[in-house]
């Protein structure tokens, strides 16, 4: 796996953080140098403002901070800005400003450079942010794989902010041309909701929240086989979304601690939200943003709750899922117990056997099975 991002005379030492002893994926694509390329072309004045909009692990943030422009890069990932800042500690650059998905974008921005997000709600969230900049005039560019570049893309850059031309293919990417000639006064509601009857919920979901628009079916499986015991003190919601399975977790163990935790912002403004609308006492609550268990003392919960991402970004990966279990391992007490839902041929099962010694399938349908480790 290369390592060395060579741009003419400029090399950036990028990884993926957190570092994996075997990684085999690379930290930026071909869409990433075909926007440094594109911005070089542009000949901005040194120090002109640049926004980045989901810069994966910081190939852009890192080269536009090398050429002295200012930097600022805002993402829904927590995985994406530690990413960014440990390559600016490695390549020895100086600091950009870093924003999560949620907050207010700055006023005097010139140009905006984005990775396509996954999600086309963060999309339509983002280009409505752009639009409510002030400024007439800025440029937008962003760039993907062809594969992710689609009529109706387009169609979503030309409705929210004005005229938009495509890029041909390199290296199977493709950039997006939009000029800002619209704009907005002020945001839409920035989340939707939708019920769960059966559950008597209401889940509000901020744009790049998991299955933000209709509860995932693996969850509503999970809703009916929670850990209910009044022996747990705590429980932890690992990758928690819309809090849904900590909403269900609290209502049913009200003697326990809860703590939902996600990497995306995003996730945890939502369930943070939903935990206090559905009546769960706050000072019974932590929601936070995190990768995984980092940092959480061992021995300290008796329940781990998990229906594991299969995706960073735009790759497909199991790895998260297997920290997790490790996570879980290091943090539960003697006797704790993590519960996990997963798609049959993901082979949690196994996973999960290897790692506790024990693993007990507790139900399951067609598609999904619920698995239970004992620490
Ligand atoms: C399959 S979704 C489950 C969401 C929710 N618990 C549910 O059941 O609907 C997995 C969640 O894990 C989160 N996630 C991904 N990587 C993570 C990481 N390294 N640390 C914590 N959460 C992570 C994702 O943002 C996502 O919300």
């Amino acid at each position: 796996m290369k390592t060395t991002l060579q741009i003419a005379d400029i090399a950036l030492e990028l990884r993926r953080y957190p570092l994996q002893k075997n990684e085999t994926l690379q930290a930026w694509d071909a869409a990433d140098e075909y926007l440094i390329e594109c911005i070089e072309e542009k000949e901005l004045e040194p120090g002109a403002h640049i926004l980045f909009m989901n810069d994966g692990f910081g190939a852009l943030s890192c080269w536009a901070s090398l050429k002295g422009f200012q930097v600022t890069t805002i993402n829904d990932s927590w995985l994406s800005q530690q990413s960014i800042e440990q390559n600016l500690k490695a390549n020895d650059l100086g600091h950009v400003a870093m924003l999560s998905s949620l907050d207010t974008l700055p006023s005097d921005i010139d140009v905006v450079v984005m990775k396509l997000p996954k999600n086309n709600r963060l999309l339509v969230w983002q280009l409505q942010q752009v639009s409510q900049l002030s400024s007439k005039g800025i440029s937008i560019v962003a760039g993907a794989k062809v594969k992710d570049v689609h009529t109706s893309t387009l169609k979503l850059f030309e409705k929210h902010l004005g005229a938009t031309l495509t890029s041909l293919a390199k290296k199977k990417s493709r950039l997006i041309f939009c000029e800002k000639e619209k704009q907005i006064d002020a945001l839409p509601a920035a989340t939707t909701s939708f019920d769960v009857p059966d559950y008597q919920l209401t889940l509000a979901n901020h744009a790049n929240v998991f299955s933000s628009e209709s509860l995932d079916i693996a969850a509503y499986l999970m809703l009916q086989h929670m850990p209910q015991d009044e022996k747990i003190k705590h429980i932890i919601d690992l990758g928690c979304g819309n809090g849904v399975l900590a909403i269900q977790a609290a209502k049913l163990n009200p003697q326990a601690k809860i703590t939902a935790v996600d990497e995306s912002h995003m996730a945890i403004a939502s369930a943070t939200m939903n935990l206090a609308n559905h009546g769960i006492d706050p000072s019974r609550t932590h929601c936070m943003v995190n990768n995984c268990l980092d940092g959480f003392t061992p021995d300290s919960a008796d329940v781990v709750m998990c229906n594991p991402p299969f995706h960073q970004l735009q790759a497909v990966t199991d790895h998260i899922a297997w920290q997790m279990f490790c996570d879980a391992q290091r943090v539960l007490e003697p006797k704790g117990r993590i519960v996990v839902i997963g798609n049959r041929h993901l082979g949690y099962h196994t996973k999960l056997k290897r790692l506790f010694g024990n693993a007990q399938v507790i139900a399951s349908n067609r598609k999904f099975v619920i698995v239970e480790a004992y620490k």
